[in-house]
């Protein structure tokens, strides 16, 4: 027996309620089939991926000006991954004109369907926090991990596409991390070595996600985590071994796991050797941090670490276009341009035509970076904690910011 509609999905799946509706649903039901879903589940948000031209093309801008102009319209709230460029200093940027001509109009499509010009893979940290036990459907590996993990809501992996056909109707299949039977971890990690800023929590995850592929994690051991680090730590495991689920004792909403679950225990020199084989060298063009987005404490961190001296090289911080102007109201945002940095809004180090603009080697504090700059990029990756990779004017870097 097939996937069971309600009278409203039946009637989507009709075309009652309009072309682009009848695809999406014809979409989400074929998903639906795939996956072994008995029925929809609605779902309260969607973030939407595939945002970027450089990810999408003109294949993909053509095809969200067909949606578009067949008037479909999203149904719930929905925001959009980062998209290649911040949408408000391009030029500053120096992203190229052509790109960034077909990235305002990928931008256009979106917002005339009614999705909301956040880009971003840090949702909750721009007003879209679901609760515990909210059914939503987002793309972003790094949002919907942490989302699962860290505020306990409900949400699969979407791809760009699915994230776009539940936004349009507001459901999504009821598989997967949206049923509380799967939400057990089949892996305990157990943590006996110091982690002492966020790059390590990344360590970590790249290290726990290569193991797990695919299934949830159990830390053990983890006496601390911030909601900062726990964002590194997800990125890396959805990265590297795309998980999707994670729980820390003592520190998440949730903490289930299955008996018998595999064991594996990461110290020191695990550790060392993970950290070790992420770094390509020292040599960087740029460096780049905010992979997730930043936070504001993340950017405060920074602000400090730069105040009153100038940067050797550029510096990209990357945010949501919400906490950067959080940040330019506090004046941490003045603080980092003075000394040569940058609060880039909207986009990422991944998803911008970096090489474009003449880059040929990052500094990165991210393990998830690390995993596509290579690829998508053509970078050559240096990849330490922050604290290291910035070089000043007239002296080293400040080994300062424990996060
Ligand atoms: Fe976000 Fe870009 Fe990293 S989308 S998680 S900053 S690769």
């Amino acid at each position: 027996m097939g996937p069971e509609l309600t009278k409203k999905e039946r009637c989507m799946l009709d075309g009652e309620c309009g072309e682009g509706k009848q695809q999406a649903m014809e979409i989400l039901l074929a998903l639906a089939k795939i996956y072994g879903a008995k029925g929809m589940v609605p779902v309260t948000s969607a973030q939407i991926s595939g945002v970027s031209y450089k990810t999408i093309g003109d294949a993909g801008l053509e095809y969200l000006q067909d949606l578009a102009a067949r008037g479909t319209k999203v149904e719930i709230p929905a925001c959009l991954n980062p998209i290649g460029m911040d949408s408000e200093d391009w030029e500053g940027m120096n992203v190229p004109e052509q790109f960034a001509e077909k990235q305002l109009a990928i931008l256009k499509a979106y917002v005339s369907m009614g999705a909301k010009p956040t880009c971003t893979c840090t949702p909750y940290l721009a007003g879209v926090r679901p609760k515990a036990g909210e059914h939503i459907a987002w793309a972003e590996s790094s949002a919907v991990i942490f989302a699962n993990s860290v505020l306990g809501a409900r949400t699969n992996r979407e791809g760009g596409p699915s994230a776009l056909c539940a936004a349009i109707c507001g459901v999504t299949p009821n598989y997967g991390m949206h049923l509380e039977e799967n939400r057990v971890a089949d892996l305990i990690v157990k943590v006996d070595a110091p982690l002492q800023d966020r790059s390590d929590f990344g360590v970590l995850g790249a290290i726990a996600g290569g193991v797990a592929r695919g299934r949830a994690v159990a830390f053990r051991g983890i006496k601390k985590a911030g909601e900062d680090e726990l964002k590194y730590l997800g990125a890396a495991m959805a990265a590297f071994g795309s998980n999707s689920l994670f729980f820390m004792k003592g520190i998440t909403p949730e903490w289930r796991v299955r008996d018998g679950a595999e064991e594996m225990a990461v110290g020191g020199v695990e550790m060392g050797r993970m950290r070790k084989s992420l770094d390509s060298g020292p040599e960087q063009d740029i460096i780049t941090t905010g992979c997730p987005h930043a936070s504001l404490a993340e950017i405060k961190d920074i602000a400090g670490m730069v105040k009153g001296r100038k940067l050797k090289k550029p510096l990209w911080v990357c945010v949501s276009r919400v906490v950067k102007e959080v940040a330019a109201k506090r004046g941490l945002e003045k603080v980092i341009s003075d000394a040569g940095g940058r609060l880039v809004a909207d986009t990422c180090m991944v998803v911008s035509p970096m090489e474009e603009m003449g880059y040929r080697s990052t500094g990165v504090n991210s393990a998830k970076a690390v995993k596509y700059l290579p690829t998508m990029c053509g970078q050559k990756v240096h990849f330490s904690r922050l604290g290291e990779l910035l070089e000043f004017e007239g002296g080293k870097g400040k080994k300062v910011g424990k996060r």
